[in-house]
């Protein structure tokens, strides 16, 4: 169980993709642990709804902002409504994604545009509108990027925009760790296997599992941990790449 930090309380973060799995873990997680909550969805408006609800019961402020990330002035319009409520933001956490296969020979300008737009180019807009309130805290704000371990070394296969657009947002994490040092921590987490996604068949599931050495696969609420200790206590860690993936680095 999270309980409350006394120098998270009534600090505010914003989660992209909020609604559901990860996204919803993570917001929970950070609620817990004292900040107000601000989360974005796309379609997902009912789950939405239900986590502002459970935020709001542990006494905390929470809201939901509807946004298509793939529209170039998503960011824009998001930011302007959390400053507008918070007046404030001391951790950004880009979680919503779109992830879809794209072998090459079929991948189509609006493919590659659509998976730069929203997996690269929105949290490269939040984090540039959101900077200064990141920055205007004793301790440094937070930004933290969800990448993939397939940016890591190991492609996956038939995922061509995706991997290109997560390759983007890692590159964001290590270009802006470096400049908006000593204001803002920028760190990212690359996860195996946290969700699974509706595409991975029962035999996807197994042959994957053969590869992870803690054999189980990872859970949201793993990666709800990892965000929380890079907000709450990695005050000297910026520019990391948190690999979430049970060991699959060895296998
Ligand atoms: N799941 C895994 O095992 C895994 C593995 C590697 C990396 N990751 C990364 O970890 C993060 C969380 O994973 P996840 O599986 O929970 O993500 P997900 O379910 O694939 O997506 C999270 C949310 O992104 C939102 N989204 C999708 N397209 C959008 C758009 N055009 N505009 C605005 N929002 C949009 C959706 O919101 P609505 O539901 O409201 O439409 C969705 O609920 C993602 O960044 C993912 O790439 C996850």
């Amino acid at each position: 169980m999270t309980t409350p930090h006394r120098d998270l309380i009534g600090k505010h973060a914003l989660v992209t993709g909020g609604a559901k799995r990860v996204g919803r873990a993570v917001a929970l997680r950070l609620a817990q642990a004292g900040l107000d909550v601000a989360i974005t969805y796309q379609h997902s408006k009912d789950e939405a709804d239900l986590v502002t609800k459970e935020i709001r019961a542990m006494g905390r402020k929470a809201f939901a902002i509807q946004a298509d990330f793939a529209q170039v002035d998503a960011a824009r319009h998001v930011a302007d409504k959390v400053l507008d409520a918070f007046g404030n933001l001391y951790a950004l956490v880009n979680n919503a994604s779109c992830f879809s296969p794209t072998p090459i020979g079929k991948v189509t300008p609006d493919d590659f545009e659509k998976n730069m737009a929203v997996n690269a180019r929105s949290p490269m807009l939040l984090l540039q509108a959101l900077a200064p309130a990141l920055s205007s805290h004793d301790t440094p704000g937070r930004v933290v990027n969800f990448v993939d371990i397939h940016v890591m070394g190991q492609p996956l296969v038939g995922y061509l925009a995706y991997n290109m657009s997560k390759a983007a947002l890692h590159e964001l994490t290590m270009t802006a760790a470096m400049e908006l040092a000593p204001k803002i921590t920028v760190n990212a987490i690359a996860p195996g296997v946290v969700a699974w996604a509706d595409a991975y068949s029962e035999q996807d599931r197994k042959d994957y599992m053969r590869r992870v050495p803690l054999a189980r696969p990872g859970t949201p609420e793993d990666a709800a941990t990892a965000v929380l200790f890079l907000v709450q206590d990695a005050d000297y860690c910026t520019g990391q790449i948190l690999r979430l993936d049970g060991g699959r680095l060895w296998t």
